[in-house]
């Protein structure tokens, strides 16, 4: 099945072409590794060049859009939609050659998340799903684990990022996780894709700090329609304000929080 509406052929119209200057980009890491200057800034102009390409894209089929991106900031259109784009999640790991990062576009309506995409285009995995019609990875429907027990979960999660001023309690949370209930505990480095696992029931549970809208908008709406949970670590939705985000399957939250919050 193939989930198909207007503002979804666009994100992923998108997503195809921006794609190919990235998989392109990336290929030439490889190269620059070895060079004594190495990929920073060709990675930086990949990045501006993706996000540009993505930009430009939207505003020819949603002209009056409004738009949230990581390199840019905000471009403020219509007040009622807005879309929220991270052209690479994962840059170090893009930076570094490792073939796990992606691009995110999630589409806001009147402060809410209705539609979202994170497209991993080295796995050519691309995740979509809109608000009342469902979450899919590569049009198969996607549905969050049904694991309720901590102990036989995979959970993962990211940071704390350098000069974070949440660095200890981040620490802590980590040893809270791996000390008291003993679970794999797996640190990829994509935000989204995170999310995205989540949604496909790959990782039970996610948690992090210190994270920014675009990381995890599109992930929002992903979760959500796989069956799953997206709160704070209190479990209000406050998690753009608080920046604090816990996403997990329908039966483990409660016991994420409990562990987030001893
Ligand atoms: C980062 C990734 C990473 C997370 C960082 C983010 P970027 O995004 O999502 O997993 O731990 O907090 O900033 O910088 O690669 O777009
Ligand atoms: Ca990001
Ligand atoms: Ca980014």
């Amino acid at each position: 099945m193939k989930l198909s509406s207007a503002n979804i052929n666009v994100m992923v119209k998108v997503c195809r072409k921006a794609a190919k200057i990235l998989i392109r980009d990336f290929g030439e890491i490889e190269n620059l590794q070895v060079s004594v200057k190495g990929p920073g800034n060709f990675v930086t102009a990949s990045d501006k060049k993706v996000e540009k390409i993505i930009i430009e894209e939207l505003q020819k089929a949603r002209p009056t859009y409004s738009i949230l991106s990581e390199e840019i900031g905000e471009i403020n259109n219509d007040k009622s939609f807005k879309w929220i784009i991270d052209p690479i999640d994962g840059t170090a790991n893009f930076l570094h050659g490792i073939p796990h990062f992606a691009i995110s576009i999630g589409l806001e309506h009147d402060g809410e998340i209705i539609s979202g995409i994170i497209y991993d285009p080295i796995k050519d995995e691309m995740f979509v799903a809109e608000k009342g019609n469902g979450a899919y990875v590569n049009n198969k429907r996607m549905r969050v684990s049904s694991r309720s027990k901590l102990e036989n979960c995979i959970i993962c999660t990211g940071g704390p990022k350098k000069d974070s001023k949440d660095r200890e309690s981040t620490l802590e949370e980590y040893k809270k996780f791996s000390s008291r209930v003993f679970i794999p505990i797996r640190k990829l480095g994509s935000a989204s894709l995170d999310m995205a696992y989540v949604a496909a029931g790959r990782y039970d549970g996610y948690w992090q700090k210190d994270l920014n809208y675009w990381d995890i908008a599109a992930g929002i709406v992903l979760v959500k329609e796989s069956g799953g949970f997206v709160s704070d670590f209190n479990g209000e939705n406050q998690y753009v304000k608080n920046k604090t985000i816990l996403v997990t399957n329908s039966k483990i939250n409660k016991e994420m929080m409990e562990v987030l919050n001893s």
